[in-house]
């Protein structure tokens, strides 16, 4: 297991045809046979599409009333645990969800849905993909990429934007991932797809859409408490959900909560990087009903 080297980043490989690190190739065996349970819930995202903010309203749905100890002393990436990462000084992801005491599990991946263990779909696992347009999507991964030592370099922005539409950022595409997942979710029924955009545009609408797919029979007061804590102001105050306990991220570059906004790719992209993502998103985004806002 390699630990962070804080002066020397990650080279990205390909691994079965994604471009990866050995951060989350390196334990694949174990995460490739990894046994799910019928009553798991996978959170999935690309990087940056809002996997903090979704595991931490599901984290409070789950166990926000039974167990306050668990809301101040444990980060929630304890709590929720990134099934492919493998890092020296963080117990692996495998091992904190093969240990976790409560259930249902909540359980983090960014894996594309080809790689995903069989298992969950074996167990009919609940999942609860993310997505968050391509625009904003890029701009939060060029910041997080800047700040976390665990991730490549990311060039200045324009060299990132280029290899983001290239698809050889980790994790892969973008386009691949949103479009594989949307696909998947037209024959597995135990899969809820959500927007980024539609959180933030009504976090409360989406708190209930969640319970209705869990058949969850939370309050309303407590979907409305719920819907507060989860607040980007909130979250990024709160030191559980905040990240400022993992050493390789240095806030001074950028803070892990950074904005939370929808639009925040108008103050980065050139009128020609634009035009040019413009066009290559209508391609890459040409065979799939998926629909994205940029702007709410
Ligand atoms: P920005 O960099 O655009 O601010 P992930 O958890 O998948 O790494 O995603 C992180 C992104 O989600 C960051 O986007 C972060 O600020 C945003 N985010 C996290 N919690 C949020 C919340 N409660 N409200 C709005 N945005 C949130």
């Amino acid at each position: 297991m390699s630990s962070i080297n804080l002066t020397n980043r990650p080279e990205l490989f390909d691994f079965e045809g994604i471009s990866m690190t050995h951060y989350f190739t390196d334990n694949w065996e174990k995460v490739k046979n990894f046994q799910a349970r019928p009553d798991d819930i996978l959170i999935a995202t690309y990087p940056k599409a809002g996997t903090t903010w979704v595991s931490y309203t599901l984290d409070l749905l789950y166990f926000g009333n039974d167990a306050p100890e668990r809301q101040t002393s444990q980060p929630i990436y304890m709590r929720v645990p990134f099934l492919e990462s493998y890092i020296q000084g963080i117990p692996s992801g495998t091992e904190l969800a093969d240990n976790l005491p409560t259930s249902p599990r909540l359980i983090k991946t960014h894996l594309p849905v080809q790689l995903v263990p069989k298992s969950f779909w074996e167990q009919n696992s609940r999942i609860v993909y993310v997505a968050r347009n391509a625009k904003d999507n890029a701009v939060s991964y060029f910041h997080f990429d800047r700040m976390n030592m665990g991730e490549p370099e990311p060039g200045d922005w324009n060299t990132f934007l280029q290899t983001f539409i290239e698809g050889k950022r980790v994790f892969g595409s973008w386009y691949d991932h949103v479009n594989g997942w949307w696909e998947k979710k037209q024959t597995y029924s135990n899969l809820l797809y959500m927007f980024f955009e539609d959180m933030v545009e009504d976090t409360g609408r989406e708190v209930a859409r969640l319970c209705s797919f869990l058949g969850l029979s939370t309050s309303a007061e407590q979907k409305e408490k719920i819907t507060k804590g989860v607040q980007f102001d909130a979250m990024k105050q709160n030191k559980m959900t905040n990240y400022s306990t993992i050493p390789v991220m240095d806030f001074k570059i950028s803070p892990f909560m950074r904005k939370g906004k929808v639009g925040d790719w108008k103050s980065h992209f050139t009128v020609a990087q634009n035009e040019q993502f413009d066009v290559v998103y209508k391609q890459k985004m040409k065979n799939t009903t998926v629909k994205f806002r940029t702007e709410i």
